[in-house]
């Protein structure tokens, strides 16, 4: 642990599963307390089960039911955070959806079920938090390797996640213009195993395992771990001077 840096209020969205998960864990470790927000209550509880071991002495954690493509319910997250612990040290907007239909029979509702899940709710979850970060808070944001690698079936994702790389550019300036000493990041998965990536029909998951192994050049899925130990760096003091850009996480995959 840290000296410098325990005891932050860390907000995760989607901390019930994969890469939300890992960090949270990676977070609690660090002796900081954790609020992981999604949309199943059941499947937040079963994480606070299997974390409840790694809470540091004078550190908590807990849980929240709210769907972030709604802004009514992003304020409600804020205002619970706020009101539980007076303040949020560490965003890390991280909730998001792959699931879109085949690109011709892409409807309105599928559209804004992405954007507004992978998009809106990340917009709008920094711009509500921001006045309840203290001064030395950091921002985190999952963007993807998809933001710059086309691959089939794939475009509506791929642009939500484009965007969020390019929110964070920018509104690294806005926050610098405002003075806040608040850093926001983004870091970028290549192929990660979650549950997301995890298909019913195991032959769909041998094709996927087969396309990891022949075109990621590290040979192997990515784990949730290895994302949660750059959202950490990201979010501290080792990375005082780092803001406006991003972590790619993907065994070399966008880089070839
Ligand atoms: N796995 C990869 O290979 C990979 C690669 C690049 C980027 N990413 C990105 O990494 C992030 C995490 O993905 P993952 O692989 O960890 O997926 P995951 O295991 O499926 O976890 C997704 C999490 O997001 C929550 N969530 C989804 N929609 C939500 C909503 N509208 N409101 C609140 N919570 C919501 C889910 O909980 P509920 O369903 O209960 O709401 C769950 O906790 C996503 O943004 C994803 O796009 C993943």
């Amino acid at each position: 642990m840290s000296k410098d840096q325990h005891g932050r209020i860390v907000l995760i969205t989607g901390g019930s599963s994969g890469i939300g998960l890992a960090t949270a864990g990676a977070f609690l470790d660090e002796g900081d307390s954790v609020v992981l927000v999604g949309r199943d209550t059941a499947r937040l509880d079963a994480a606070r089960e299997q974390l409840a071991g790694r809470v540091r002495s004078g550190a908590c954690m807990d849980v929240f039911t709210a769907d972030v493509s709604r802004t009514d319910q992003i304020d409600g997250v804020v205002e619970h955070v706020v009101a539980r612990h007076g303040h949020i040290d560490v965003v890390f907007a991280n909730a998001g959806t792959l699931d879109a239909p085949p690109v011709l029979e892409t409807d309105e509702a599928a559209f804004d079920r992405i954007m507004n899940t992978n998009v809106k709710g990340v917009f709008f979850l920094v711009i509500r938090a921001l006045p309840h970060m203290p001064p030395g808070g950091a921002v985190v944001v999952t963007s993807s390797a998809a933001a710059d690698k086309g691959r089939p079936a794939g475009a509506l994702y791929a642009a939500s996640k484009a965007s969020v790389r390019s929110l964070v550019r920018t509104l690294a300036l806005d926050i610098a213009v405002l003075e806040r000493r608040i850093r926001i990041n983004a870091v970028t998965p290549g192929l990660i195993e979650t549950p997301m990536t995890s298909h019913k029909d195991p032959a769909v998951n041998t094709a996927i395992k087969e396309y990891v192994t022949s075109t990621v050049p590290m040979g192997r899925w990515g784990l949730a771990d290895e994302v949660a130990r750059s959202v950490v760096f990201l979010s501290g003091d080792s990375a005082s001077y780092v803001t406006g850009t991003q972590i790619v996480v993907d065994g070399g995959l966008t880089q070839i």
